[in-house]
């Protein structure tokens, strides 16, 4: 067991956040989590079997909130990661917050430009959660997704694509994981990774259908924030099976 990290997330109250959560937390590292509603995880990690975890109660769209979750003893964490995603609307083919990727990359910048100028030191590793069917740099889903990405995805995308350049122009180190369209449900499926630098495109090509959202999460655990593969650093990378 190493306890040598302390991560942060934003989001992880569902979906792919909480299973990296868990993830790291089996691995015995602390974690702070930010939630808007902190009983959703103090339900799932109750404080006495959960001493390495540490829930915020507050919205990753709020400087303040966000700035509390990102530092632990008078630094800045090591690894940020955020999961944040608005809920569908399929019948209007949109999301209930269409600016919430965006938002929040802003604001997490914003929390760390200020803790840097009140003195506070840290150079934290950001992992932020995308979407395939967006690169710039051609097709990275199968033809037949194309329609239900054009139709259902094309707002969160929007907004996916300005968070991932406003990290990718940030300076600071980053990995974008781009999982292609979320399931429920742990496997042990095979996942194939395909890297895109922002810059210069395409490092290795992967087009896939599907993945869990708890294999997704597993992934980004076992990848990125447990032992970080300097293959991912400042790329965009997609899972799917
Ligand atoms: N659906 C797909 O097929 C698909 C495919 C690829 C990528 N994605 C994207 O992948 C990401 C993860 O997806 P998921 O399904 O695992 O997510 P999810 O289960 O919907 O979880 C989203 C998380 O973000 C939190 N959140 C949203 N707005 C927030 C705010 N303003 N402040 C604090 N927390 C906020 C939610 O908290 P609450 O519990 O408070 O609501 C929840 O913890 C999302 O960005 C999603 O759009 C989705």
């Amino acid at each position: 067991m190493s306890s040598d990290k302390v991560v942060a997330f934003l989001g992880a109250s569902t979906g792919i956040g909480l299973s990296a959560l868990k993830h790291t937390l089996a691995a015995g590292h602390q974690c702070i989590a930010l939630c808007r509603d902190p009983s959703k995880l103090i339900k799932i990690f109750p404080s006495e079997s959960t001493p390495n975890l540490k829930v915020i109660k507050g919205n990753a769209h709020d400087v303040a909130a966000v700035s509390q979750c990102i530092q632990a003893d008078g630094r800045i964490v090591d690894v940020i990661v955020t999961t944040i995603g608005a809920k569908p609307i399929p019948h209007k083919m949109t999301v209930d917050d269409p600016d919430v990727c965006k938002k929040g990359a802003a604001t997490l910048l914003d929390a760390l430009a200020q803790l840097r100028s009140s003195g506070i030191k840290g150079s934290p590793y950001i992992i932020a959660c995308s979407t395939a069917g967006f690169s710039r740099f051609g097709r990275d889903i199968p033809l037949a997704m194309r329609p239900i990405y054009a139709l259902f995805v094309r707002v969160p995308g929007a907004d996916k694509v300005v968070m991932e350049d406003r990290f990718a122009n940030s300076g600071e180190k980053f990995t974008i994981v781009r999982p292609s369209h979320l399931g429920d449900g742990e496997s042990s499926k095979t996942i194939r990774v395909g890297i895109e630098d922002p810059k210069t495109g395409p490092v290795s090509n992967v087009t896939g259908y599907s993945i869990s959202r708890e294999d997704a999460g597993k992934w980004l655990a076992e990848n990125l924030v447990l032992q970080m593969d300097t293959k991912y650093l400042n790329k965009n990378v997609l899972i799917t099976y």
